[in-house]
């Protein structure tokens, strides 16, 4: 699974170095309070590492979401009409796509992934589970409007955008990507999106901060990938991975902060952090009910659903793309 692999744009220059990636890092050194945009945690290490976390006792999500795939999938048959083309924003998890696909039982499936990779190996996996199953994998970056196979044109689509993913986002880009989701599946498509819960600081901080380590390697790999990818010499051991839960904007943030004063370069470029200054790496955005639904009316989708987990600590929206009718 790889939605946020996904969300990379690699070029690369002549010494073969991700030019984007080279921009990004620099702009963000640049900054007051320095920051690298979170699409950058995950090269091939990262993706791994993510994968890990997902299985970690303090990091709830995965499980929390997984078990209201399992546990509704009749109120999903009762809202979502059988027939319907899949359309996954993201390559799809081993899990959790074949819950919804056997809850709904579907015309289609159709994977959106910018990784080709990932993309074709995702929908080998599902082609061996659902083996009458038509899917259409596309790669594209479903940032932007796609179009989708002309064989799903004429059928109702239901988009699938689990793992609260849309969490890492600024409310700005967020939004953006709704709109574009609502252009790509068109008026009357639906949306069934995940979305994490606002919840106690300490739970929510042991799970960007766990007992194991894995969520400190995830974000120190970031340094590791800028060392060996932009020709730098950050000294990992001069920063410390911290996971922040900030109240006004209610996300928990994970930072690198320098344990001592030190400089450094990126790219022939040279840089300074002062001890208690940190690097800021991810957003990760946590939504109630009147967020959640204030979040997917901006982006033109009407919420109908909300399920939660028997804990309570996730939630999973299906949401419709209705006519845009005038108001008051
Ligand atoms: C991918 N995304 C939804 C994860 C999250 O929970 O925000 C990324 C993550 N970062 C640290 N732990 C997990």
């Amino acid at each position: 699974m790889n939605t946020h692999k996904a969300l990379q744009l690699v070029t690369r220059d002549d010494d073969g170095v991700a030019t984007a990636f080279r921009e990004d890092v620099l702009r963000g050194l640049n900054q007051e309070q320095k920051a690298i945009p979170a699409r950058w945690l995950y090269d091939d290490a990262g993706s791994q590492l993510f994968e890990d976390i997902t299985q970690l006792p303090e990091y709830y999500p995965t499980r929390a979401e997984t078990e209201i795939l399992k546990e509704q999938s009749s109120s999903f048959a009762e809202m979502i009409a059988p027939g319907c083309a899949v359309v996954e924003f993201g390559s799809g998890s081993s899990v959790k796509t074949p819950l919804l696909l056997s809850a709904i039982d579907p015309a289609a499936y159709v994977p959106l992934d910018i990784s080709g990779d990932f993309l074709r190996a995702s929908a080998k996996e599902l082609a061996a589970k659902f083996p009458s199953l038509p899917i259409h994998p596309v790669e594209a970056d479903f940032m932007r409007q796609v179009e989708l196979p002309t064989g799903v044109e004429s059928v109702p689509k239901l988009g699938f955008f689990p793992g609260s993913t849309i969490g890492n986002m600024i409310a700005r880009t967020a939004v953006d990507l709704l709109r574009s989701m609502r252009e790509t599946l068109g008026e009357g498509a639906k949306l069934l999106i995940g979305m994490d819960l606002i919840k106690d600081a300490e739970i929510l901080e042991a799970a960007y901060d766990d007992a194991a380590g894995v969520t400190a390697q995830f974000n120190y790999n970031l340094i590791r990938r800028i060392n060996r990818e932009l020709d730098a010499d950050i000294d990992l051991d001069a920063l410390k991975h911290e996971a922040r839960w900030n109240d006004e904007y209610a996300r928990v943030e994970m930072h690198l902060v320098a344990q001592r004063d030190f400089k450094f370069t990126v790219a022939g470029r040279q840089f300074a952090l002062a001890k208690g200054e940190s690097l800021h790496t991810e957003n990760s955005h946590k939504f109630n009910r009147r967020t959640s639904s204030m979040m997917l009316l901006a982006g033109g989708w009407e919420p109908q659903a909300r399920w939660l987990d028997s804990k309570e600590r996730f939630s999973l929206i299906l949401a419709e793309a209705r006519p845009n009718r005038s108001a008051p």
